[in-house]
């Protein structure tokens, strides 16, 4: 059976005051809706907060995969799950004891995922292969969208499924930061499981074509 990719728009280069509209013309052709947290400590810029998530929550029905790019997540992930956060991953390097915040993610009923940077190196993330549901492997440096992805990072997906394996354990891997039809069977061929795509979605002149035409990629 053919493997199914699925597909994460990240809202971050969306028209905030049309949000509706946005999130309306990608839900037919998305798994998740890919929501960008910041904390302008972290990353060099400040996005939004649970109040802006629960918004969205209201706005549809599709799983939302709330992305935090903040120190101390275990401060904030309840409220993240409170606001309707249904997948949440947080960043090697964000906090002291990130065993203990992916069992607090997992307690609270949301899936637990781990992000790590390009400068991060991979051997970083082996403790914690058997403990979450996904790998965020960051293809560009994480604080804005429509950065260029940087290729050399697609190996990792194939590392995190080795070095999964080899501990017996399976993980998903998504794959965020510049992702576009140009280079997606690339993305595709390193074994992804989830595709964010931001700006060539919401910075296209038609939304919900851009998000079509990607489904359709991934659909083969
Ligand atoms: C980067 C974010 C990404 C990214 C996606 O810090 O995590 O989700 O902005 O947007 P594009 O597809 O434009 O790189
Ligand atoms: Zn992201």
């Amino acid at each position: 059976m053919q493997r199914r990719v699925k597909l994460a728009p990240s809202i971050l280069n969306a028209d905030f005051s049309a949000l509706r509209g946005a999130i309306a013309d990608v839900e037919p052709f998305s798994d998740y809706i890919h929501l960008d947290v910041m904390d302008g400590h972290f990353v060099p810029n400040l996005t939004f907060g649970p109040l802006v998530v629960e918004a969205i929550r209201k706005l549809t029905d599709v799983p939302l995969d709330c992305h935090l790019m903040i120190y101390n997540p275990p401060e904030w992930i309840e409220a993240f799950r409170d606001a309707g956060a249904d997948r949440i991953s947080f960043h090697l390097r964000s906090c002291r004891d990130h065993e203990s915040v992916i069992r607090a993610i997992r307690h609270l009923g949301a899936s637990p995922g781990l992000a790590i940077s390009p400068e991060v190196p991979l051997f970083e993330l082996k403790p914690y292969l058997g403990m979450v549901d996904f790998v965020v492997v960051m293809c560009v440096y994480p604080g804005f969208g429509g950065q260029k992805l940087m290729p050399e990072m697609l190996n990792r997906v194939t590392a995190v499924k080795r070095d999964a394996a080899e501990q017996g354990v399976t993980v998903e891997v998504e794959v965020d930061g510049g992702v576009k039809t140009g280079n997606l069977e690339q993305v595709i061929s390193a074994g992804t499981d989830t595709v964010v795509v931001g700006s060539s979605i919401f910075g296209s002149g038609n939304v919900a074509e851009a998000a079509r035409d990607i489904r359709n990629i991934l659909d083969g």
